[in-house]
Order: structure tokens, then C-alpha cells, then sequence
């Protein structure tokens, strides 16, 4: 199958707006019509609750992993995170909910699930670790994307494990990528700075 066939799959995996269609199936809700307005799990934990929000972070991360595995799946050496970058493009602008779709970080994390799974569990680390510090989602979204970066950089010299060697698509995609979630966490900016932004009830910047 030809690279432009396997984007298009990929495109559609992430496409599938998982947050929007819970919300209206089991609780004639749209989650980009309260809270953050946003799609994606964190909005969909505020609006619907722990379950769907589960449920929602597991089918993004679900996406993005899926498209990265399908070069595999079909025996092409075409590289995966050409197919998983084409899922995080789904999932942000979905043709099946209007174009209007998540910030990208679950099927970003999803899609290196696919690719080099102890990397990933090595950022959900640095996600989680980061989450507890700072008791905001957006904030933690935007400095995993920093750390995990620079991670690219530097892991393949300090720990190779993780990461065995410079991979340059993956650095650009991940360059790219912190580009691109900062530019889609912009309201998240504001009220971060003007001390607004929604918390999490655990994590030291909890607000007691
Ligand atoms: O992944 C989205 C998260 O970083 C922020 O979501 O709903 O608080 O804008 P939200």
C-alpha cells in the first residue's frame, strides 16, 4: 500500500472523535460545548466524569498507537511515524466532528506507544511526575512536550535503553510537534498566567 493510502487510514484513526461521540451517545452531551471546550480527555473527565473520560484517553492513546503499527501491520517500510503523525493530525482536526478536535497530546503519546513503547512509558513517566508538581494538565502537556524533546536529544547518550540512537525523523516530528501543542494550549496560556486554569484535586499545586 502506498505512503498516501496508509496517511489517509491513519488520518481517519485519528479522526475518530472519540470524546465527542461518548458524549453524545451515552450522555447527549458535547464536551466542546462546556468546560475548556476542548475534546480530548482532560475536558471530557471535567464534563462527563472518570468513566468516559477513561475511556477517552485509552481510545486516543488507542489512535495513535494503531496508525503507527499499521506500516508494520502491512509489512511496508514505510516509517510509522509518518502514519502516526497523520492520526495526531486526525485527532486535532477530525473529519468527522467538524474539523474541531483535541490538542493532540494523547494520540502524540499513543503514537510513540507505537513506535518505541519504552520510550513511551519513559515519557508517561516524566507526564506523571510532571502532573503531580504542577496539579495542571495544560501545564504538564506543554512541559512533558519540552522534556520529551529534549529527550530525544540527549537519551540515546545516557541512556540508550530507552532510546538506542539519534533518530532525526522522530526529533523533527517531536520539535514539530511542542510547535504545534503550545500553539493549541494558547487559551490554556492565559489563563495559566492570569491564574485561572482548572487544576486537578491531587499534586502539589492543588489549591487547597
Ligand atoms: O490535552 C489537553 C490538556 O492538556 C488540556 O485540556 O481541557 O484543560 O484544555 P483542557
Amino acid at each position: 500500500m502506498t505512503i498516501f493510502f496508509m496517511v489517509i487510514i491513519g488520518y481517519l484513526l485519528g479522526s475518530i472523535p472519540s470524546g465527542v461521540w461518548i458524549g453524545k451517545f451515552f450522555f447527549k452531551k458535547d464536551p466542546r460545548q462546556f468546560g475548556s471546550g476542548n475534546s480530548g480527555t482532560t475536558n471530557t473527565f471535567r464534563v462527563l466524569g472518570k468513566t468516559a473520560g477513561t475511556t477517552v484517553l485509552l481510545m486516543d492513546i488507542l489512535k495513535g498507537t494503531l496508525a503507527t503499527c499499521l506500516p508494520q501491520l502491512l509489512h511496508s517500510d514505510i516509517n510509522p511515524l509518518w502514519i502516526g503523525l497523520a492520526a495526531v493530525m486526525g485527532h486535532t482536526f477530525p473529519i468527522f466532528a467538524g474539523f474541531k478536535g483535541g490538542k493532540a497530546v494523547a494520540t502524540s503519546a499513543g503514537m510513540l506507544l507505537g513506535y518505541q513503547p519504552l520510550f513511551f512509558i519513559y515519557s508517561a513517566s516524566i507526564f506523571i511526575f510532571s502532573l503531580l508538581i504542577t496539579s495542571m494538565v495544560s501545564l504538564t502537556s506543554m512541559v512533558s512536550a519540552v522534556l520529551i524533546t529534549l529527550s530525544t536529544f540527549v537519551l540515546p547518550f545516557i541512556w540508550p535503553t530507552v532510546l538506542p540512537e539519534l533518530d532525526w525523523l522522530l526529533i523533527i516530528i517531536a520539535c514539530g510537534l511542542t510547535i504545534f501543542i503550545f500553539i493549541r494550549h494558547r487559551e490554556n496560556i492565559k489563563r495559566i498566567l492570569n491564574g485561572t486554569e482548572s487544576r486537578v484535586p491531587f499534586g502539589l499545586g492543588t489549591k487547597k
